[in-house]
């Protein structure tokens, strides 16, 4: 019907993505969160569409924008939330990519009330936060599953070590010792290491670049 979308190298494939932190709940007025500002992801989000994917973007809280028709964006706080909505939709997706900068820890009680200051220091019993990305490794059937790591030593070793523990396809290491790379900027540098620890480096390119090479990347392994 469609000759243009029909040669689209995604069309006709789902892609699930989570973007942005997650924000835990301490009291009514307060979290604790981190600096993702979900650029990434949602860069991502944008390369898949642009290739004829439906889209469905799960975002923790970010000021990011995307305007595309293939792309469904679901608005997440914590992330318990965002387990949650991964978990509705990954098993009628081809590709997930899981590039949100989960918290790892959130605090084990939530306080009905705001928390008053006292003199005295405050001390607050954290606990861990469910692995989203490995939840999905252990159901996952046909799904090619991509994760992200973010390591400041041992890159390679500890983001293989993610790759084998996560039961992933592939994995995207980006090293904060990389100048340009990270949170709060632009750009990035990453390297893609696959299941069976063939690494590709890329160089420091801007995320709206670097989305399109992760895509293909993807793409190339799934063919
Ligand atoms: N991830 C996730 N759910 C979590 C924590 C992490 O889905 N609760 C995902 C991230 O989205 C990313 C990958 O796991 O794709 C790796 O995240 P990272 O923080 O690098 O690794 P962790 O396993 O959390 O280990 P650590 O922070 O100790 O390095
Ligand atoms: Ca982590």
């Amino acid at each position: 019907e469609n000759d243009i979308l029909s040669k689209l190298p995604l069309r006709g494939k789902k892609v699930l993505i989570t973007a942005g932190p997650t924000y835990e709940a301490i009291d009514p007025v307060r979290f604790i969160g981190n600096h993702s500002s979900g650029k990434m992801g949602f860069a991502i989000a944008n390369a898949a569409a642009n290739l004829g994917a439906e889209v469905i973007l799960i975002s923790g809280p970010s000021h990011q924008q995307i305007k595309h028709s293939f792309v469904t964006r679901i608005d997440v706080v914590s992330a318990d939330d965002m387990y949650n909505a991964a978990h509705t939709y990954f098993n009628n997706v081809d590709i997930a990519i899981l590039s949100a900068a989960v918290a790892d820890y959130k605090p084990k009680n939530i306080a009905n009330q705001k928390i008053k200051k006292k003199d005295s220091s405050l001390v607050m019993e954290l606990t861990p936060t469910k692995d989203i990305l490995a939840s999905l490794g252990v159901i996952k059937k046909n799904q090619f599953l991509v994760g992200f790591a973010l390591e400041t030593n041992n890159e390679i070793e500890n983001a293989k070590s993610k790759i084998k523990r996560k039961n992933l396809d592939a994995i995207v290491l980006n090293s904060l010792q990389d100048k340009g790379a990270g949170f709060a900027t632009n750009t990035n540098k990453i390297t893609i290491i696959d299941k069976d620890f063939s690494e590709k480096p890329f160089e420091l390119k801007s995320k709206i670049e670097v989305a399109k090479d992760i895509i293909s990347e993807i793409i190339s392994k799934i063919n």
